[in-house]
């Protein structure tokens, strides 16, 4: 018999750790801007669609993680906050 292991690929859980999010400047970059509006007053309703399993749920986790203040992501993708971070 096989021995026993725990499969290393996860399609089914969404990307909560910012290290392990890839690409999505584009996007990364509208939720920064939408929370910079937030931020300042002008709140925007931002809507995230795509196919099933495009990464809907790992970008809306970055969003959370950011919104907490975890600015891992946008630093390494080069995006720049508009706002000062400690
Ligand atoms: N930016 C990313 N970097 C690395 N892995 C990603 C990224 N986006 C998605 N994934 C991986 O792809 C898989 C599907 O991602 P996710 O669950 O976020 O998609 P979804 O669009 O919310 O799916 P569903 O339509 O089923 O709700 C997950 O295993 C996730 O780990
Ligand atoms: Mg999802």
């Amino acid at each position: 018999m096989k021995s026993r292991y725990v499969d290393p690929f996860t399609p089914d859980i969404p990307v909560s750790d910012p290290t392990r999010f890839s690409g999505r400047k584009t996007q990364v970059e509208l939720v920064v801007d939408s929370l910079y509006q937030l931020k300042h007053g002008k709140p925007t309703s931002t809507i995230i669609t795509g196919d099933r399993g495009i990464g809907k749920s790992s970008l809306l986790n970055q969003a959370k993680e950011l919104a907490q203040g975890d600015n891992r992501l946008p630093l390494r993708l080069g995006i720049d906050l508009g706002v000062e971070f400690q």
